[in-house]
């Protein structure tokens, strides 16, 4: 596959007078994870299920491809090369985790030994091997959702939907979804990931899209999206009073703390920007005992991007410094 593993312009998705997707662009690097942050109702779930070619977007779209095969002219094969896991659950609860398995493999036409083998194999890596015979509806979230995904493995798909994988989960078992999340892009496979949160898509993924009023109102890496808000900061402490007492003057417009002999300098936290910084102290031959980055976390541009229709015309709200390094 050359390009893209999803290219999609200037989707467009209405029901009725409703307009949900207003034109919006997404491309996706094979191999990355991709995350598609929105809240609740904001068309997360009608954009994976255009690209999984469950529903057609409108006539006005622009064209469309995943796995490099154009969704309005070759669904078939879109549907070859993708693996959805949707938002409900596709398992069956009458039915034990192995059988669910085995009806996937069927249903990707497996030979019967050739079903049983990924079975096997996919309910080991999901550590579902104790609850395989048990039926699914006595699973916990968690298993069922890891279910949810071995199942959507079966057909050893290129791309994977993930829709809310951890929505409603106990945050360890969320940490185990991101630990599977994680493991599937090292093994190469694309990931489009929804989320409605922002912490979520921070840890995951290589790029995230802020969609919000049916358009993307902000895409970018985590720490690109994070320089959109004010309020980072680089701070300098020293241990020494007098290196403290220069850096000051070199530094005229740091915030000073005397107390702590720290400094703080607005900051985007770019590398040139930290450079320029570390530039001026050394050019007056000062050396900071310890320097740490702060900028705002995803909340901060979330809030920011989606807080109203008044935002594009005000300032941002300054963020609060987080105080933790990032
Ligand atoms: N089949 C449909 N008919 C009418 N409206 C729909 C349909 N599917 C979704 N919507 C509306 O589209 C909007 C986006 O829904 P959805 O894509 O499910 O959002 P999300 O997954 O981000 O929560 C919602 O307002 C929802 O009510
Ligand atoms: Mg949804």
């Amino acid at each position: 596959m050359t390009g893209p593993a999803i290219a999609a312009n200037s989707l467009r998705k209405s029901y009725g007078d409703k307009t949900v997707l207003d034109g919006i662009d997404l491309t996706v690097p094979e191999g990355t994870i991709f995350s598609l942050l929105g809240p609740n109702g904001a068309g997360k779930t009608t954009a994976v299920k255009i690209l999984s070619t469950l529903i057609s977007p409108d006539r006005s779209s622009g064209p469309v491809h995943v796995g490099g095969h154009d969704l309005a002219t070759h669904p078939q094969a879109v549907r070859a090369a993708i693996g959805v896991t949707g938002q409900f659950s596709a398992v069956d609860g009458l039915i034990t985790g192995e059988e669910n398995m085995l009806l996937m493999a069927d249903l990707h036409h497996l030979s019967r030994r050739e079903g049983r083998r990924v079975a096997a194999e996919l309910l080991e890596r999901f550590d579902l091997v104790d609850a395989a015979k048990k039926p699914a509806s006595t699973y916990s979230g968690g298993m069922k959702r890891r279910l949810d995904i071995a199942m959507t493995l079966v057909g050893d798909p290129r791309i994977i939907f993930l829709d809310e994988p951890t929505t409603g989960l106990d945050p360890r078992s969320r940490h185990t979804m991101w630990g599977i999340i994680r493991e599937l892009v090292s093994d190469g496979v694309t990931v489009f990931l929804t989320t409605q949160y922002l912490e979520e898509a921070d840890e995951l993924a290589d790029r995230i899209a802020v969609l919000h009023d049916g358009v993307i109102a902000a895409e970018g890496t985590a720490q690109e999206l994070k320089r959109i808000v004010p309020g980072g900061h680089v701070r300098l402490r020293f241990t020494d009073p007098a290196a403290y007492r220069s850096a000051a003057s070199a530094l005229s417009e740091a915030v000073r703390d005397e107390e702590a002999l720290a400094l703080q300098l607005p900051s985007d936290g770019s590398q040139r920007a930290l450079r320029s910084v570390l530039d001026r102290l050394d050019s007056s031959g000062i050396e900071a005992g310890e320097l740490t980055v702060h900028t705002p976390d995803l909340d901060d541009v979330f809030f920011a991007l989606t807080g109203g229709a008044d935002v594009p015309t005000q300032p941002a709200q300054p963020a609060q410094p987080k105080e933790n390094v990032r």
